[in-house]
């Protein structure tokens, strides 16, 4: 696989993750989290808006300082002080980054009241002022996806021009859809001088339950940096999630030929983690790390995966790190998953024994919405010494 298929991993759940309402995190947390993503490969870490608290700035500043692998990256709004506040917690990092951001979309343009021309001066003055304190920046034109087509190509050629070495195309609202997010990044390529010159990102927002999707037609279309976050844990509906992203571009390597250097199996860790300093707890039914993401309680079910994992398991619990048992004893278990638990738990039973404990377990079972491994062993305890 060429370098052309290497898609950067851009991590922002210290930063948009982090405004998720009621999902503040201590700075204790957020070290400990930041350590967790340069250990697992991600390649960029967003490490928070330096200007937007004290705590923001020393959170930034330190993670810059501990960090060894990933690029730490800071937050900044188009204006000046923003962004020298950014490089003073930034430039610790042995690969400092700085991001600054404006929104182009006609309903964004009329907050600072700025018209078209005036805007473009901005973004040229604010990304050139970030390229002389730091050689890695990063421009994003907020609220990408409802920014007239014209005026988003002429932004992106200032940013790039004064020096933007990433350019992020974000869709702030989650409005976009996959095939449209693939030929915005198309259509930027194509048409922007230099284009081809930087890294072209995508920052999805899951409004329409789209956010994954969209990110992963956008490096379709040639965008090699995905922004998410770990649980997908964002702005109202949340970010991508990058567990999503990662395992797509990794089972689905077929038709998505791309790679990255997370090392998949400290996905689970992290995301219990997440949820966990976060106080956002993961759906059961979450792809890839929900709590029934590998689960099976039906008795078709149990019996293929018990036969061949593959029937119905399209990648295994241990890629993701999970160790845990993959069958979950319920009402619509049968008899094959209830030999295999007990040979499990110790117990070796012939058939006249397994025919009692199941009548046993199904009446349990009815009653029960989980039956666990304490169950199973009272329920063999008991039809021994009734019989
Ligand atoms: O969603 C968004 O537009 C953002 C920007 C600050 C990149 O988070
Ligand atoms: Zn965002």
């Amino acid at each position: 696989m060429t370098e052309q298929n290497r898609v950067v991993i851009f991590d922002t759940t210290l930063r948009d993750g982090e405004q998720s309402p009621g999902a503040t995190m201590s700075h204790a947390e957020k070290m400990e989290i930041a350590a967790m993503l340069d250990e697992m490969g991600v390649d960029v870490i967003e490490a928070g808006f330096p200007i937007a608290s004290e705590g923001d700035f020393a959170a930034v500043s330190e993670i810059a300082k501990q960090s060894r692998n990933s690029v730490i990256c800071g937050l900044a709004r188009a204006q000046l002080p923003d962004i020298d506040r950014c490089w003073e917690a930034v430039k610790h990092a042995r690969q400092p980054r700085i991001h600054t951001f404006i929104g182009t979309s006609p309903l964004h343009r009329a907050i600072p009241n700025l018209d078209m021309d005036q805007m473009a001066d901005r973004i040229h003055q604010t990304v050139t002022h970030a390229r002389n304190l730091c050689d890695n920046v990063q421009w994003s034109p907020m609220d990408a996806t409802r920014t007239e087509h014209d005026y988003l190509c002429r932004v992106v050629e200032i940013a790039i021009k004064a020096g933007a070495t990433t350019i992020n195309i974000p869709d702030t609202v989650g409005y976009t859809a996959p095939r449209e997010s693939a030929a915005l990044i198309a259509m930027l390529l194509e048409r922007v001088p230099g284009a081809d010159q930087i890294i072209f990102a995508t920052h999805c927002h899951n409004d329409l339950g789209m956010a994954t999707a969209n990110a992963l037609a956008a490096v379709e279309a040639g965008a090699r940096q995905i922004e998410c976050t770990i649980n997908g844990l964002g702005e109202r509906a949340g970010n991508t999630a990058l567990e999503e992203v990662v395992m797509a571009m990794r089972v689905r390597n077929d038709i998505m030929p791309f790679r990255t250097g997370i090392d998949t199996t400290k996905i689970m860790g992290i995301s219990r983690r997440v949820a966990a300093v976060s106080g956002f707890p993961v759906q059961f039914n979450k792809a890839i790390v929900g709590k029934n993401a590998f689960l099976h309680e039906s008795g078709i079910h149990q019996d293929g995966v018990l036969k061949n994992v593959e029937t119905f398991e399209i990648m295994r619990p241990a890629d993701i790190g999970l160790t845990e048992n993959n069958i979950a004893m319920g009402k619509h278990s049968g008899r094959a998953a209830l030999r295999a638990k007990l040979a499990d738990l110790g117990y070796e039973v012939g058939d006249n024994q397994l025919k009692d404990i199941f009548v046993r377990f199904k009446a349990l079972a009815d009653r029960k919405k989980e039956v666990y491994d304490d169950d199973i062993v009272a329920l063999v305890l008991d039809a021994a010494a009734n019989t």
